[in-house]
């Protein structure tokens, strides 16, 4: 978590208002935050849960893993809510029937795991409905009797998932069509989430009605002003100050990408003495940066690639401009689009590039291309 959220307060208001919304019984439109990398999804989520703890909403943080078992951390999510809500007296009518029905979930989506071992009575155990087999079924009917639980206990839940868009199809199905019923019926369930932009793609093809369930909202690096706050304010308890042209220039190099700001805060911070920085001293540590995120950030991507698709990701940082056609891309790699297009699903499915709103591709990750040209000959 930065020392200081710049340029985020009308985001962490606004979910602080669905929270309280849903809290008092109403409805409120669950979230999807979406955007490349660095640009601060998680640290805004985690700012959300930071609200939920304040308003007393119960909440847990999933974090989609690149093979996507959202359903398996769903599982243990909802466990820990049927453990806080069993703590509290009113739950009491609700308990065996939340319980039983967490537990078949659990063993029908997630057989490696045993957390659940409230008391049981036989009755709840043979009634238990969930498990038929269908996530999409399963999860409503989860989800369903924790909403109705958590309603007779005056309690909020609140799912954040990152990664969201790891997700494979029937887990984003599932939670749709859950979170749909849910809403329906009032219940007292909120999801935010955050992935990266072929989220916004991935569920409008899997809901038509994606867009009633969740406001999706664009995560974009700061603006001048934020940027510049997120520069100046942490250095301010350490009594240091950035000249004002120190401070452009650092705004202008990173385009306002807080990851980039990060990087080249720090790297300035440990290399210059003094309580006042410089437009010098910025200048000075400009390449110290680049080398650091070539190393840190964008190396272990590329990395992650293989040897076809990382000459897919030159292919595309050739392009005279970004976003580009998939079409250029094999021209600039001398084979049809046919031969390459599997490489373009794959990179899609590790999460580096993305399909634009009009189908043409680009880089998760701000100044890939710069990267590849600074390190790869591109
Ligand atoms: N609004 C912000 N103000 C200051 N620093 C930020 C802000 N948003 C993100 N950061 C910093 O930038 C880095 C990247 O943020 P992160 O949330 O991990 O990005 P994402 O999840 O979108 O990839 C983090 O280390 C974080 O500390
Ligand atoms: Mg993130």
């Amino acid at each position: 978590m930065p020392r200081y959220l710049a340029g985020r307060g009308n985001l962490v208001d606004s979910a602080r208002q669905r929270l309280q919304a849903v809290s008092e019984g109403y409805q409120a439109r669950s979230v999807i935050y979406y955007g490349l990398r660095g640009v601060g999804k998680t640290v805004l989520l985690n700012a959300v849960e930071e609200e939920a703890d304040k308003l007393e909403v119960l909440c847990r943080h999933i974090e989609v893993k690149e093979d996507g078992d959202l359903t398996k951390t769903l599982a243990s999510a909802s466990n820990a809510f049927v453990v806080s809500l069993s703590a509290m007296k009113a739950a009491k009518a609700w308990l065996d029937r939340v319980v039983s029905v967490a537990k078949s979930f659990t063993a029908t989506w997630n057989p490696e795991d045993n957390t659940l071992s409230l008391g049981l009575n036989d009755a709840a155990l043979t009634a238990a409905t969930a498990g038929t087999g269908d996530l999409s079924n399963d999860l409503t009917q989860l989800l369903v009797e924790l909403g109705k639980c958590a309603r007779e206990c005056k309690k909020t839940i609140c799912f954040c998932i990152d990664e969201v868009q790891y997700a494979r199809k029937e887990e984003l199905e599932a939670v749709m069509t859950a979170l749909h019923r849910t809403s329906q019926l009032n219940l007292p369930i909120i999801f935010f989430c955050a992935g990266l932009p072929r989220i916004l793609k991935d569920a409008g093809d899997v809901k038509s009605y994606s867009e009633r369930l969740f406001e999706f909202i664009e995560i974009d690096s700061l603006s001048a002003s934020a940027a510049a706050e997120a520069v100046i304010e942490p250095a301010k308890p350490f009594g240091v100050a950035y000249d004002d042209d120190a401070v452009a220039l650092i705004v202008k190099e990173t385009a306002g990408y807080p990851y980039f700001i990060q990087e080249m805060c720090s790297t300035i911070w440990e290399r210059c003495d003094g309580s006042r920085i410089t437009v010098e001293d910025v200048a000075a540590n400009i390449d110290e940066t680049n080398r650091r995120l070539d190393k840190g950030f964008f190396l272990v991507r590329f990395n992650r690639c293989t040897a076809r698709e990382q000459e897919f990701l030159q292919a595309m940082a050739s392009c005279e401009e970004l976003p580009c056609t998939i079409a250029n891309v094999a021209k600039a790699m001398g084979r049809k689009v046919t031969a390459i297009s599997p490489f373009r699903a794959k990179l899609i499915n590790k999460g580096l590039i993305y399909a634009t709103g009009r189908g043409e591709i680009d880089f998760t990750v701000p100044r890939f291309d710069a990267f590849l040209k600074r390190t790869q000959g591109v």
